[in-house]
């Protein structure tokens, strides 16, 4: 048995993401609303986001899963089980990894659907590994996807300059026992409900005129306490797994945060004693893609020749809920 308590370990084999061409730059919400590329930049890191004008998540999750398979050599048919992590599903049901089952042309699956906001793909990534380890399966595909602009209201000055569409996706199977996913820590926490949520459209709120009325399908966000509460779980998280596993700064390649805001990724790096060139940051140009945003960090390294075989990678999110949590990597690939 190992230190997982199984006798195989999952590793992630192959990543792939896609973004839409078109790009809301920083001036675009100044020319209409009361804010200023100054303060999004000072106080978020966020330059510009890409929108997706036509077509859904699973659409981007689809191109995302495409380019993953065709890196690994796989067909659609190789893939006994996809597991979406989205908060902005095509439709509330069927689950959207139905329908990107169907535009993969994938034959041979089954697979489901799994929300918990910005940890989606986080808590995806333990449960894929899961299903790997305990012997069930030997080819996973995970997808993080979302379309925030779905749900984002252009109006709201406070919400409108964070979010990005995008999708990103891994594949997972059977590793070296020295490789792949070697430890989580995570947690949820129901306090967090109150600070970041989409109030109308489930079975609290059903969608009448009056919860459109009110901008109740669009996400709603007490940024201060969200961002409070969020620098203390990611850093403590991310600091904890390293520390847990015997590891110093030195032995870590990347963090990869999810990208919610870069004062809250460099709280993680200065308690993990990172330098700068240790933390994947692409908020910049995407904003925050919510579940897209880690495997769309590792798909970028990977593809500009930066991860390397038996790197160690801390993964890390917060989220609405609350959700939290960090990962331990060893790059199987
Ligand atoms: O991904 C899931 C988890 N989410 C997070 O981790 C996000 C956590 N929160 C944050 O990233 C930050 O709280 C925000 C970026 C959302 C907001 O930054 P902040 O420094 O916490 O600002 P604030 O909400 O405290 O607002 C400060 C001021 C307010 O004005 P008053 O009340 O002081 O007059 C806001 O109305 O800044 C104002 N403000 C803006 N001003 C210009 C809020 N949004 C804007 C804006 N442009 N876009």
């Amino acid at each position: 048995m190992n230190k997982r308590g199984g006798n195989r370990h999952a590793g992630i084999t192959a990543v792939g993401h896609w973004v839409p061409d078109d790009v809301l730059d920083n001036n675009f919400f100044a020319s209409y609303l009361d804010t200023n590329d100054e303060w999004i930049v000072t106080r978020t890191g966020i330059r510009e986001r890409r929108i997706l004008r036509e077509g859904a998540t699973s659409d981007m999750a689809v191109r995302a899963a495409r380019i993953a398979l065709e890196r690994r050599g796989w067909t659609p048919d190789d893939i006994q089980l996809i597991i979406c992590c989205t908060v902005t599903p095509d439709m509330l049901f069927p689950p959207t990894a139905c329908l990107i089952q169907e535009k993969l042309g994938a034959k041979n699956c089954w697979g489901f659907d799994m929300t918990a906001a910005c940890s989606g793909f986080l808590f995806g990534l333990e449960t894929a590994s899961r299903m790997v380890e305990s012997g069930g399966y030997d080819r996973v595909l995970l997808i993080g996807a979302d379309k925030m602009s779905a749900i984002t209201n252009y109006q709201d000055r406070n919400t409108c300059i964070l979010f990005g569409d995008a999708g990103g996706a891994v594949i997972l199977e059977p590793v070296a026992e020295d490789l792949g996913i070697m430890d989580s820590y995570l947690r949820i926490d129901g306090a967090g409900k109150e600070f970041l949520y989409m109030k109308g459209g489930g079975s609290l709120n059903p969608a009448t005129a009056e919860t459109v009325a009110k901008g109740w399908h669009y996400v709603y966000q007490d940024g201060k306490t969200v961002f409070k509460r969020a620098v203390v779980e990611m850093a403590e998280s991310s600091a904890h797994i390293m520390e847990r596993n015997g590891l110093s700064a030195k032995d870590i390649a990347y963090l990869v945060p999810h990208q919610a805001n870069l004062r809250i990724l460099d709280a993680a790096r200065e308690r993990m004693g990172l330098a700068k060139e240790q933390v994947m940051i692409n908020i910049d140009r995407y904003g925050n893609t919510t579940d897209a945003t880690i495997p769309m960090c590792l798909s970028e390294w990977w593809a500009a020749g930066k991860l390397k075989k038996g790197d160690n990678i801390v993964l890390s999110s917060f989220g609405a809920g609350y959700t939290w949590g960090a990962i331990l990597v060893r790059w199987a690939y």
